[in-house]
């Protein structure tokens, strides 16, 4: 093994049950190929397990309620297949000596009637999503005005993630993690932008962090808090905009998730050297210097700079989603010192 990657094989308590065999975590990673009833296939399955030996999985993001949808074929953990479909590959992943949390979602308003029988999505506000969703090679539509929800169904959307992560336990996850990131669902109350909400659930930083904090508490109640991480984009990178007036939203929400003590907070972002001008920093300097538990850092990193980001005590765990596309072995080749095969778009056509 390369001395400047011992530090990611370094094995890492993530809780009083789970011991990770080392620090390097797949990102959840959608690949649009559940069955049109959204359940996980056995292909999916071989897809998993080839990547057990990463010291944690992260599901693809997978819907709590039909309404949560906004792409084709992602997988769902509301029906009694989908679990089922689940837990083949929990059953996979852990015959290889693997470890799974499964992604709970909500799209919101990244979504369009073409996957809600026609209906508006839902949204904290009317709030539209300006660009075009990208159905196929050659369909795109435009995205549209969301429906602002009704303070008293928000109750059920939270109780919908309490039973993702009840399902997901039954399914044979070793956890969950919440996404609250991406400009989904959770991360569109958490931001003004598109929470222009004056009742309960939006209009100052605590009423902005209502939802967030709503589905932990559900959440934790249901699977305890060593089965819970949580995915947050402090810094808006895609589908909403980030404002200074967004900073202490995600400062309290950091202060409430440390005492709740969740297993991590896993940063959301696609390239975590931009640093943001009204955090200051990159968003996992900002995780890190608000929060005082696990981070798992993700984002355009090569395993070397993970590697030394690590030791310089920046974040505990690197999430890695590319390079597991394209390659995988990525922690024997890491281990055996050998080069990673580079990504390509074209690989998401297959699911190997
Ligand atoms: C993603 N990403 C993502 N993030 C997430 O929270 N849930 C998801 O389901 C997905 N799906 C997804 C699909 C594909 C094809 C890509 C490329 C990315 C984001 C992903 O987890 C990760 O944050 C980024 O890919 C940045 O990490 P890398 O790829 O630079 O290591």
């Amino acid at each position: 093994m390369p001395t400047s990657l011992e530090t990611l094989f370094t094995p890492y308590p993530l809780s009083s049950s789970l011991t990770l065999a080392n620090r390097i975590v797949m990102a959840p990673l959608t690949r649009c190929m559940a069955t049109d009833d959204l359940v996980p296939t056995a292909k999916s399955a071989d897809y998993y397990a080839r990547r057990a030996e990463a010291g944690l999985i992260i599901s693809e993001a997978t819907i709590v309620r039909a309404d949560g949808q906004g792409y084709p074929n992602t997988p769902g953990i509301f029906t009694p297949a989908q679990i089922d479909g689940w837990r083949e590959i929990t059953n996979a992943v852990h015959s290889q000596g693997g470890k799974i949390f499964l992604q709970l979602w909500h799209v919101g308003r990244v979504s369009h009637p073409v996957y809600l029988g026609g209906k508006q999505p839902i949204a904290p506000s009317a709030v539209p999503l300006s660009g075009r969703l990208r159905r196929s090679a050659t369909e795109n539509l435009e995205y549209g005005m969301p429906r602002a929800l009704e303070a008293e169904e928000i109750p059920l959307i939270v109780q919908a993630f309490a039973n993702g992560a009840t399902n997901a336990i039954e399914a044979g996850f070793d956890g969950v993690e919440i996404h609250g990131a991406n400009g989904y669902l959770i991360d569109q109350f958490l931001h003004y932008q598109t929470n222009q909400r004056t009742d309960e659930y939006g209009g100052s930083t605590e009423k902005n962090a209502r939802f967030a904090l709503e589905v932990i508490d559900a959440v934790v109640t249901r699977v305890g808090h060593e089965r819970v991480g949580i995915r947050l984009s402090p810094g808006a990178h895609v589908h909403l905009e980030g404002q200074v007036a967004d900073v202490p939203t995600f400062k309290y929400l950091l202060q409430q998730i440390q005492q709740r003590n969740l297993v991590y907070i896993h940063t959301g972002i696609f390239d975590d050297s931009v640093v943001f001008d009204y955090l200051g920093s990159t968003a996992t300097e900002f995780l890190r210097q608000n929060y005082a538990g696990t981070v798992i850092g993700c984002g355009t990193y090569s395993p070397e700079k993970a590697a030394q980001h690590i030791e310089a005590k920046q974040f505990d765990l690197i999430a890695f989603g590319r390079p597991f596309i394209a390659n995988h072995d990525m922690v024997a080749k890491l281990r055996q010192g050998e080069t990673l095969k580079a990504y390509a778009e074209s690989m998401l056509e297959d699911l190997y």
